[in-house]
């Protein structure tokens, strides 16, 4: 788990992770405040973290889950071409039903 900081002045913008790592399917996280949304702070982050990934830890793919609706973060993955591999339904911790798909991201 990294915490994101604004190059510039440092201030606080988000986090993001790779879990578990000890697994061929590490699965990516990524969350940013929502006063930062809209600077692709997020995909910079997850290419960022990917890089470290890539010359750290041996894996099979990487994992995205994602709820189906949000767009920003759909385009994430997409923008490293990772495809939809499956869809599925999981209850949140709010206990709200959400549609997911889940990303596959190649080395
Ligand atoms: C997902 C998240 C990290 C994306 O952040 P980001 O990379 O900074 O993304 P941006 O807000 O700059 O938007 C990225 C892209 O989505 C597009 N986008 C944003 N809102 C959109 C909308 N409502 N409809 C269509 N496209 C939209 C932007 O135009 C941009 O596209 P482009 O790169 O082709 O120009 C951020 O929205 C977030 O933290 N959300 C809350 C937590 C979350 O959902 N985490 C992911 C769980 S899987």
């Amino acid at each position: 788990m990294l915490v994101i900081l604004k190059k510039n002045t440092l201030e606080f913008l988000g986090i993001c992770s790779v879990d578990p790592i000890d697994t061929e399917t590490p699965e990516l996280g990524i969350w940013i405040k929502k006063s930062d949304h809209g600077n692709s702070f997020g995909r910079e982050a997850i290419y960022a973290l990917k890089d470290w990934v890539d010359k750290n830890l041996e894996y099979k793919y990487l994992s995205y889950p994602v709820d189906k609706r949000n767009i920003p973060s759909r385009k994430i993955p997409e923008s490293f071409g990772g495809k939809v591999f499956r869809e599925f339904q999981q209850t949140n911790k709010s206990g709200n039903l959400l549609n997911e798909v889940e990303y596959r991201i190649y080395k």
